[in-house]
């Protein structure tokens, strides 16, 4: 099997210009290219995981800190918009209580990105369903 390269500053720069004429601002193109917050938590004490009806996939990791998100990832099987919207989920739910957490919607995440495609809009639902749907169980489950 061929070992997964990295992108040369060419291909990035190919990958940017592609992204930007499609519509998406310059930080939804960040939050893809550098994906700050992709991946899994093995120790995590919130997981769940959400097919979208595109078929894309993604899991939410929460590790708690004192009462708050210490630390975030998603791990994530699909679109820039799908990337990017999940990495913006973890930058605006880091630090906070599971309250402020469960209150993110698309439009909160939509602010943080500034502009993605129309058509990739579900692409946010996705994210904020995978970490409502995390909140919703972990909730069950503390007071069961
Ligand atoms: Fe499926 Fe973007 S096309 S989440």
């Amino acid at each position: 099997m061929t070992p997964i390269q990295a992108a040369t500053s060419a291909e990035t720069e190919a990958i940017e210009e592609m992204l930007t004429v499609s519509g998406y601002s310059k930080t939804a193109i960040n939050y893809y290219i550098n994906k700050p917050h992709m991946g899994q938590i093995p120790d995590a004490d919130i997981i769940s995981e959400m097919t979208g009806t595109c078929g894309d996939t993604m899991g939410i990791y929460i590790k708690m800190d004192n009462g708050v998100v210490g630390d975030a990832k998603y791990q994530v099987m699909g679109c820039a918009g799908a990337i990017s919207a999940a990495m913006a989920v973890v930058d605006l739910i880091k630090g906070k209580d599971l309250d402020f957490a469960r209150s993110i919607d698309d439009g909160t995440v939509y602010k943080v990105l500034q502009e993605i495609p129309v058509k990739k809009h579900h692409c946010i639902q996705l994210a904020v369903k995978t970490l409502h749907k995390a909140l919703d169980t972990h909730r069950l489950q503390r007071s069961a």
